[in-house]
């Protein structure tokens, strides 16, 4: 059994807690203790049912902090870059969740895959319409999900038939706040979708609700792609770089999640880290849409803080063992080595804090919400056969990470309760 409870990167040994031989005692949906079955057994109350899982790994269930709901459809389609592919797949695939019917359905599916791939908790995107964030708040409410959503802001450089403006945009967010904000284990997030598709007056009123809703997440795209960041420029001319555009609006503060980040300075990351912002690191995505190699070294200098996204369509796999792989693959690029200890708090505990769920989700903290995976190191014949030779924790972690995807989640708890039974 294996947890966070810091970046194995900075705090070192006191970073992570494994067991070889652990407990996890859940009561009431929520952990009540976690430890080694020597030290716990004896405190078990004998009604007490015990489920084993000896010979597999459990873990915090995997949160995705990018990935956009209405995109399942439209995964791996072949495009030269970032705004073709958005221009030629995304926009009239977003487009039919305007009906409430089909979003619905493709809720449903996704919040299944999501699972599947032992991603318990997630900040995800939904489309322009209200309807579509709805949906999906269903689906999650459904499921007993810890989940975030918002609807897409976006009044400009558009499609008409998915263009809101300031005002039924600020006014559909708040409505939508106002119902499913802190409904259960949903949270609400202001999602302008990126700087060149909101006006500096829409912009404005994103900030507007962030300071109205202190609590609330916040999420965007930023320096994904260079042709991007080009337009960008030429948009806002007076702002002193991309995130710029974000920061003059008061959308940089804990909480506020930013998918990419690939193409920063170093002032940009001292502003991100300053503020507490997170980013949110999609290394599928990245290399799918050739936008960019995220630079691991320069980011860890200054302490960003980072997560890990499949930014699912324009990223390519819901799981994120995968995803871990390619983001290993993106590091070795830039000649930094991401350690499978470190990419196992990227994709738990480190999403957790980004989305201040620290103290709910993504640790075996006594008090947290009992969600969390059971991954098989022998799910399949190679992975098995390299299970057999790992020497160390870290060797076994690296072997999912290289060889793991859905097929090694064996288990997936909810609320201390069995997804799928
Ligand atoms: N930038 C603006 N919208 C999107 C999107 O849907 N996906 C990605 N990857 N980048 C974006
Ligand atoms: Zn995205």
């Amino acid at each position: 059994m294996l947890h966070f409870l810091d970046d194995p990167a900075f705090a070192g040994q006191d970073a992570w807690q494994y067991w070889e031989d652990g407990v996890l005692l859940v009561e009431d949906g929520h952990i009540a203790d976690a430890g080694a079955w020597a030290a716990l057994c004896g405190a078990i109350a004998a009604d007490t049912t015990v489920i084993d899982h000896r010979g597999k790994l459990i873990v915090p269930g995997f949160i995705d902090t990018h990935v956009h709901y209405p995109q399942t459809d439209i995964i791996a389609s072949p495009s030269p870059g970032l705004l073709h592919w958005l221009d030629t797949y995304t926009f009239p695939e977003e487009q039919r969740f305007a009906d409430p019917e089909y979003a619905a359905t493709v809720a449903g599916f996704f919040t299944d895959e999501l699972l599947r791939n032992g991603t318990t908790s997630a900040l995800v995107w939904s489309t322009v319409h209200a309807a579509s964030a709805e949906a999906l708040f269903a689906e999650s409410e459904r499921r007993q999900m810890r989940l975030a959503t918002g609807k897409v802001l976006m009044d400009r450089n558009c499609p008409p038939y998915l263009r809101d403006t300031a005002e039924s945009g600020a006014r559909d967010s708040a409505d939508l706040m106002s119902r499913w904000h802190g409904k259960g284990r949903l949270s609400y997030a202001i999602t302008p979708r990126f700087a060149p598709t909101s006006t500096e007056v829409q912009l404005a009123s994103c900030g507007e609700l962030a300071r109205a809703c202190p609590d609330a997440l916040i999420q965007t795209h930023v320096a994904e792609n260079l042709d991007e960041i080009r337009w960008v420029a030429e948009l806002f001319p007076d702002a002193r770089s991309y995130l710029d555009v974000y920061d003059r609006y008061g959308l940089l503060r804990p909480g506020a999640v930013y998918g990419h980040a690939i193409h920063l300075d170093d002032d940009d990351r001292r502003r991100l880290a300053d503020s507490g912002a997170a980013v949110a690191h999609c290394p599928t995505s990245n290399l799918f849409l050739g936008s960019g190699l995220y630079d691991f070294a320069r980011s860890d200098a200054q302490r960003v803080p980072l997560t890990l996204a499949t930014d699912v369509g324009g990223g390519t796999s819901f799981s994120m063992l995968r995803t871990m792989s390619a983001a290993h693959k993106v590091a070795r690029m830039g000649g930094f080595h991401l350690d499978a200890l470190r990419m196992f708090y990227l994709a738990t505990r480190a999403g957790a804090k980004a989305l201040g769920w620290a103290d709910r989700v993504g640790s075996f903290q006594a008090g947290n919400e009992a969600d969390f995976i059971v991954l098989d190191p022998a799910a399949t014949p190679l992975l098995a056969r390299r299970s057999e030779r790992a020497q160390t924790l870290e060797e076994q972690l690296f072997a999912f990470a290289m060889l793991g995807d859905d097929r090694a989640i064996a288990h997936v708890y909810l609320m201390g309760e069995p997804v799928g039974a």
